[in-house]
């Protein structure tokens, strides 16, 4: 039975997710700022099958902390959900250095180190997937303006994601950035396009069915290829 490792995974895609990777029968870690907190989480299912564990995805304790605990764990897929839309800046007159700064740390730095803190236990899979939630908004294809922080932070996360899928090959990890859609989360408000159970319906299918030649695609939540 394959094993899913989800970040952010107490709210919104994260937390649906966990609900439908344990659905279908998977194992899920699920990683969340507090544990403790995570009341609806910790009710989708029991342990063994659902493990809760406390992730601060910028901090290097706490990953460390992490791995020491999911030592001998084989992870079979690493989801980086976890995000921040970060401040509303506009390039002309931006000024929030630190708001950026946090938002690189948790969209773009973070799922490279949350992956290199699991990465023998990925390595003890038959078939090893790290997928980043990534989004359309970082796409350098689109020429849209504002939130400055949060496409630099995607369009990063998904040049970094190309660079480790390459670095990865050698392992047979797969590894892709995908965009859910606009979806109705805390994130996405209540106008988004679609509900988070359609996103994240999607995203499982894509995930199965990925192959070995599909690792550095930035794919969405449908399947299809998303332009860099
Ligand atoms: N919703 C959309 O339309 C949309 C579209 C494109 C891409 N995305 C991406 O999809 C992912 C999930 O988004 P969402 O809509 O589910 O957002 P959300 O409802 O705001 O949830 C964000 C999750 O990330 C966690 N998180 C944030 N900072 C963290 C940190 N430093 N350490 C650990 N966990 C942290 C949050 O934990 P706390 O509860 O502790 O804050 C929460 O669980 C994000 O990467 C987002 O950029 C979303």
């Amino acid at each position: 039975m394959e094993t899913v490792f989800i970040t952010g995974a107490n709210r919104g895609i994260g937390l649906e997710l966990s609900r439908q990777f344990l659905a279908s029968g998977r194992n899920v870690i699920a990683a969340c700022r507090d544990a403790n907190q995570a009341t609806e989480l910790r009710e989708l299912a029991p342990s063994p099958q659902l493990e809760l564990v406390d992730l601060e995805v910028t901090s290097q304790e706490s990953l460390s902390q992490l791995a020491a605990k999911l030592d001998e764990k084989t992870i079979d897929i690493v989801i980086n959900n976890a995000g921040v839309f970060g401040p509303f800046d506009t390039a002309v007159g931006f000024n929030d250095v630190q708001g950026w700064l946090d938002t690189f740390s948790v969209n773009t730095i973070a799922p490279m180190q949350v992956t290199s803190a699991l990465l023998p236990n990925l390595k003890a899979s038959d078939r090893p997937k790290v997928i980043t939630v990534s989004s359309q908004m970082g796409s350098l294809h689109r020429e849209e303006q504002g939130a400055l922080a949060y496409r630099t932070s995607k369009a990063a996360v998904n040049k970094a994601m190309q660079i480790l899928s390459m670095e990865l090959d050698e392992h047979d990890i797969i590894v892709c950035p995908v965009h859910p859609g606009w979806v109705q989360t805390d994130m996405g408000g209540s106008e988004a396009d679609i509900t988070v159970a359609e996103s994240v319906s999607g995203l499982i299918q894509v995930i199965d069915s990925l192959k070995k030649e599909d690792s550095g695609k930035f794919l969405t939540w449908k399947g299809e290829e998303h332009p860099w």
